[in-house]
């Protein structure tokens, strides 16, 4: 039996839906919220597909109980083959306790307030030099650059992240090449042709970039520096240290993780700040006051990343006893845009309000132990950088519509044209 399809025909398994517009695909998820159990999208008989969870509190509740919603067999779509896992190692995500408690333990200590603090001057030295930058090159024959995402939203967190890690300079254009093609498929719909002619791209990039990083890895096992990655090479916890699969799968993970989305959020935020005039003068009015506000319904209204997935360790009525029942070995799939427009917890869902309290989103996902590890730190990048650029550039604004990747995973923006 075929239920993938919603009263309307949007069928979240096609690739086409994806390339919907944003509103069209807002009014999809409405309907599947409405629904009294979530939709089942592909062949259940068969064991092909996955329940939809589009309600805030369905995605809490996936994220919150760990034991129930596995994330080891991978959580995103497709699932990476064994062998990959195999050959270059689990990253977090995918894993479940004991493992990802012991991983992310030693990983945990980059991200502690007292070392965060420490980056916050990482933060706001690169963003004072991007912004120098876009100040200069409107003196220069070349004139400023045309596009927000490649001059700006990819560099910062791709420096910060960089200089945390203590990546040195000469690497990082080609670490920086290598993580957009090793990301560039991911929930993208490729032709059949395209997929034979480039069957390994992703990989092969995802190889080089682990094999540059576990290099410098073995570097700083002798010779320690004041930087993450030394930390993580010579951390003891639980009697161990990283091992050099899992050090370059970390850093991969940190690359995917932490560049791409904080750049999509960046270059939605400009936009969304331009399309809202009466948001950006509130903004304005009160840049100091009202930044935390902004920041968090860009988050929300943007949620750079759209969907992870869980799969069912035993049968579990959803929302408790009575609640539809979603058998062991099933997938879900959390739509953390869909619930960040749940119409129960957000009044006008639709409005890019930035004076919302509370704001309850889900962008970093649902809360649990897999929680985005870097959510403080993207917050530090998303207000250093909104703020460097009202305060010396108040003209900027984005120009026409962001240029978007269809993505089933993430809310990507190829380019967007600005002015300043
Ligand atoms: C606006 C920017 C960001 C967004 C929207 C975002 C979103 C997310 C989401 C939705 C998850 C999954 C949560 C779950 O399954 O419960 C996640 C996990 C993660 N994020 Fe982020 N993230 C952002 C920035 C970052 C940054 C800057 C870093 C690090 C430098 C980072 C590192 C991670 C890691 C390591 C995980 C996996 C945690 C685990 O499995 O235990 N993220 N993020």
């Amino acid at each position: 039996m075929h239920t993938r399809t919603t009263q309307h025909g949007a069928d979240l398994a096609d690739p086409r839906f994806w390339r919907l517009p944003a509103p069209d695909r807002a009014a999809a998820f409405a309907e599947l919220r409405r629904l009294p159990a979530p939709l089942y999208v592909g062949d259940r008989a068969a064991g092909r597909g996955f329940h939809a969870l589009v309600r805030h509190a369905h995605v809490v509740e996936a994220s919150r109980t760990p034991a129930v919603f596995l994330s080891g067999p991978g959580v995103t779509t497709p699932a990476p083959p064994r062998w990959v896992r195999t050959v270059f190692g689990d990253s977090m995500v995918n894993l479940d306790d004991p493992r990802h408690a012991q991983l992310r333990r030693i990983v945990s200590r980059a991200f502690t307030p007292r070392l965060l603090g420490r980056v916050e001057e990482d933060v706001h030295r690169i963003t004072a030099a991007l912004v120098d930058d876009l100040e200069q090159r409107r003196s220069t024959a070349a004139g400023p650059p045309g596009d927000f995402v490649s001059a700006v939203a990819a560099e910062l967190p791709f420096q910060v992240i960089c200089t945390m890690m203590g990546i040195p300079e000469e690497p990082r254009r080609l670490i920086l090449d290598l993580v957009d093609r090793a990301s560039a498929d991911t929930g993208v719909a490729r032709s059949q042709r395209s997929r034979l002619r480039m069957p390994g791209r992703g990989l092969a990039a995802l190889a080089r970039m682990q094999a540059t990083v576990a290099a410098i890895g073995r570097e700083r096992r002798r010779r320690p520096a004041e930087d993450l990655i030394s930390a993580l090479v010579t951390a003891d916890v639980d009697g161990r240290a990283l091992s050099g699969r899992e050090l370059g799968a970390f850093f991969s993970l940190l690359l995917v993780a932490g560049v791409e989305t904080t750049r999509n959020a960046l270059a939605h935020g400009l936009h969304l700040l331009t399309a809202h005039p009466e948001q950006r003068a509130l903004l304005l009015a009160d840049l100091d006051g009202r930044l935390d506000g902004a920041v968090d319904e860009i988050l929300r209204h943007a949620t750079p990343i759209v969907q992870f997935r869980r799969t069912l360790a035993v049968d579990h009525e959803l929302g408790g006893p009575g609640g539809p029942l979603l058998r062991a070995g099933e997938q879900v799939a959390l739509f953390f845009g869909a619930a960040n427009r749940d119409e129960a917890v957000f009044t006008d869902p639709d409005a890019f309000d930035i004076t919302r309290t509370p704001n309850p989103h889900l962008g970093f996902g649902g809360g649990g132990p897999h929680y985005c590890l870097g959510a403080h730190l993207a917050r530090q990048e998303m207000r250093a950088l909104f703020h460097a650029l009202f305060t010396r550039l108040p003209g900027i604004r984005s120009v026409g519509e962001p240029v978007p990747v269809p993505s089933s995973f993430d809310h990507r923006v190829r380019s967007l044209r600005f002015t300043y």
